[in-house]
């Protein structure tokens, strides 16, 4: 489809999908039936909306890295909480991280993020909006979260299972899309967070380049000792 229109509808298209995912009120079975369904186009549909979360949460990663801990990157255990098909896994790669797990809620993305190749380990059905039996504490540098903190999929409670698995003084990046940070007052479970000695900010990129129109506020968080 090459005219204008053809272009018009393919991307009402896309931002339906889009939109429609928004929409699963966090219910774990609506999401892994969704994106079980849209595993196969969804890398089209995102980059054709001209996504850039995957690239600034990584970049953020980085400069983290290069700014706090300063050891080998090759070195740095990073967790892709809701890793998807793999795409922030694939810039942490370029970037020079080797040493990155994943885990999403849905199978079928999860396996498309292994077979990227750039992941250590993928797991799949785990649920960020529950504990994390299978990770123990303490036990990344980085852990990283785009696309995730979004509406109808992640309560911002689930950076509290982020932060535990992080190592004390380690570091969470998360994206927020604008809209989900003002619909569940985000800043308000950080504050909590913060007074609890759980996590404290350390890094704060408003009202970033996200996708199509959207924007997404970028978040680095320090890991405390609680
Ligand atoms: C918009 S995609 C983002 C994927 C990837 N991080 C990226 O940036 O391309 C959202 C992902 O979150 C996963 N997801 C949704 N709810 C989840 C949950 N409760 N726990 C873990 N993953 C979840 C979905 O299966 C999907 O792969």
């Amino acid at each position: 489809m090459n005219t204008l229109a053809g272009q018009n509808t393919l991307r009402q298209a896309r931002r339906k999908r889009i939109d429609a995912s928004h929409a699963l009120d966090g219910d774990a079975d609506r999401l892994v039936q969704y994106y079980r369904e849209w595993a196969a186009s969804y890398e089209l549909d995102v980059e054709g909306e001209h996504y850039r979360g995957p690239s600034i949460v990584a970049e953020l990663a980085g400069a983290v890295q290069a700014a706090y801990i300063g050891s080998e990157r090759a070195a740095i255990a990073v967790l892709d909480a809701g890793c998807g098909t793999g795409l922030v896994g694939i810039e942490l790669d370029h970037l020079g991280f080797r040493l990155i797990d994943g885990f999403d809620l849905c199978e079928t993305m999860a396996e498309m993020a292994r077979q990227t190749g750039t992941y250590r380990d993928v797991k799949g059905d785990v649920d960020l909006n529950r504990p994390l039996p299978d990770y123990s504490s303490a036990s990344y540098d980085i852990t990283v979260c785009c696309g995730v903190f979004t509406l109808g999929h992640v309560r911002p409670h689930g950076l509290r299972e982020l932060a535990r698995v992080t190592r004390p003084n380690g570091f969470v990046v998360v994206s927020t899309e604008r809209s989900y940070a003002e619909a569940t007052a985000f800043e308000n479970e950080v504050q909590r967070f913060q007074e609890a000695g759980v996590l404290k900010p350390v890094q704060y990129l408003s009202n970033g380049r996200y996708i199509g129109e959207e924007d997404a506020h970028y978040w680095a968080y320090q890991v405390g000792h609680r």
